[in-house]
């Protein structure tokens, strides 16, 4: 037995110590919303949380999650609501929408470690996240409009 938080809730599962946490989260515990791009760690539609850093979930075996808390698009906010959620649909960036969950987890860990990027740190983050249907300008949007909350936050925690 493999034990470890996601989302907040305490699991355990009966795996192969080298299967990737992506499948673990996808055809063991249900949880869709990660996908599967290229399974090497080269297009972040896998992207999820691991201690509040992104990680590749396609490349990750589950041996090394044991007593980790992972995060994933679905544990994001209960509602769909999170202020990044919020900036990708006022700026409707998904196409397809197959690579957004991927990019909205690596735009949290972005603006979780750096409020207000440039454009040039959003692009450089960002980088590993592919699109094929090439929504970054959108991306990039959304990231400058969800900063404003960061930003406004870091501010508060800053005064309090
Ligand atoms: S599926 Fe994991 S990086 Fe592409
Ligand atoms: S929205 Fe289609 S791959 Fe990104």
């Amino acid at each position: 037995m493999i034990n470890f938080r996601v989302n907040g809730e305490q699991r355990s599962v009966d795996v192969d110590p080298s299967m990737p946490l992506l499948w673990v989260l996808r055809d063991v515990l249900d949880l869709t919303g990660s996908k599967f791009g290229c399974g090497i760690a080269q297009c972040g539609a896998c992207t999820v949380h691991i201690d509040a850093q992104p990680v590749r979930a396609c490349v990750m075996p589950i041996s090394a999650v044991a007593g980790k808390d992972v995060l994933t698009i679905e544990g994001l906010s209960p509602d769909g609501e999170h202020p990044v959620q919020q900036a990708w649909k006022q700026h409707n960036v998904p196409q397809c929408g197959y690579c957004q969950s991927g990019q909205i987890m690596s735009a949290v860990a972005l603006l979780s470690s750096n409020p207000s990027p440039s454009d040039e740190e959003i692009d450089n983050y960002m980088q590993g996240n592919i699109c094929r249907c090439g929504t970054y300008t959108r991306i990039r949007a959304a990231i400058k409009d969800a900063s404003a909350h960061y930003s406004l936050a870091k501010n508060v925690g800053d005064e309090a």
